[in-house]
């Protein structure tokens, strides 16, 4: 078998890589769940691929006995939170977010103090330490919901995407003291050249990620989560769509509507794609996918304590359904 050597496979046939990796994932019981943003090798490899909610739910339902997180590493952390006795292994642990990196535990710790009174609504996107400090967790697909499910009149600090934080705002009416968090790729979409983009393409219709700064919201057709974006894509009757969120999601969404025409928003950075890319979820490869599951590591660790807290927290958004 390919996987018997003790070579990474670096100059592997991607066919070869691909067979190895399915024989390790059945012979060791082990489940792939793939984020949106993974590369469309890893993604057609998974068994899952999804947005942050429906991987969180995923990973809570598997029975398998290694559940391998294709995503980056708060993810990975949420799996774990929610299967203390299965393996959760990463391909890579360098691959973080910089809106969880945005609010270190000790400054989050801080912020929470100076506002003792607010329920606090975190975003996924964050450490196991700030979930454990959270009162609820919500994601780009629930956040509005999860707000509207704390009584009228007590005050909420969000954290820590205040792009997240300002839509919610806007949607629901209710005042957020807000986290000065961001996400680099989608702060990063450029409203100038997505405004060429808009002109030269007069009946596509422009889709964006709530982490988008206000300014490209205010251009879009619909608003929504990786997955809200790709329901849109599908019902719409529109033929052409610009997307503003990272490029990943083309792969699922060029799957299910092969007819239409979608473009990738354009970035402010003049990188390869011209598009936006997740330089942390880009981290994984499939030689990544196929090391990890043979070595069964990098694996995710953490102190039963704080899970238990961090578990708390993410049970509240998923008991809101
Ligand atoms: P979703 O919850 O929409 O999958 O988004 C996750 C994310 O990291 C967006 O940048
Ligand atoms: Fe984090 Fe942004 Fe990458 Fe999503 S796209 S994982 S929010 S850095």
């Amino acid at each position: 078998m390919f996987y018997a050597t003790s070579n990474p496979p670096t100059k592997a046939p991607a066919g070869d890589l691909i067979e190895a990796i399915q024989d390790l994932k059945q012979a060791k019981n082990a489940v792939i769940l793939a984020h949106y943003y993974q590369t469309p090798e890893i993604q057609m490899l998974a068994d899952h691929v999804g947005d942050s909610l429906a991987l969180a739910q995923a990973a809570e339902r598997e029975g398998s006995d290694i559940i391998l997180f294709c995503g980056v590493h708060f993810m990975a952390e949420t799996a774990k939170i929610l299967n203390p006795t299965r393996k959760v292994l990463v391909p890579d642990m360098a691959a973080g977010c910089s809106l969880a990196d945005s609010a270190p535990a000790d400054k989050f710790r801080a912020f929470r103090e100076a506002h003792p009174d607010h329920t606090v609504v975190s975003y996924i996107n964050c450490s196991a330490e700030v979930k454990a400090m959270s009162d609820i967790i919500c994601t780009s697909s629930n956040a509005v919901r999860v707000v509207n499910s704390i009584p009228a009149g007590k005050p909420i600090i969000f954290a820590p995407d205040k792009h997240l934080g300002a839509y919610v705002q806007r949607v629901t009416g209710r005042p957020l003291v807000l986290w000065d968090g961001v996400c680099e790729v989608h702060v990063d979409i450029s409203a100038d050249k997505l405004k060429l983009l808009l002109g030269k393409h007069a009946d596509a219709k422009l889709v964006a990620h709530p982490e988008c700064p206000e300014h490209i919201l205010a251009m879009a057709d619909h608003v929504g989560s990786t997955s809200s974006l790709l329901r849109f894509v599908q019902d719409d009757p529109g033929d052409t769509f610009i997307v503003a969120t990272e490029a990943g999601i083309l792969h699922n969404m060029r799957k299910a509507v092969p007819h239409k025409q979608l473009i990738a928003a354009p970035a402010n950075a003049n990188n390869t794609c011209a598009c936006s890319e997740c330089p942390y979820m880009k981290l994984n490869t499939l030689e990544k996918v196929y090391t990890a599951l043979r070595d069964e590591r990098p694996e995710i660790h953490l102190d039963e304590d704080l899970r238990v807290r961090a578990h708390r927290s993410l049970r509240r958004m998923l008991e809101l359904g």
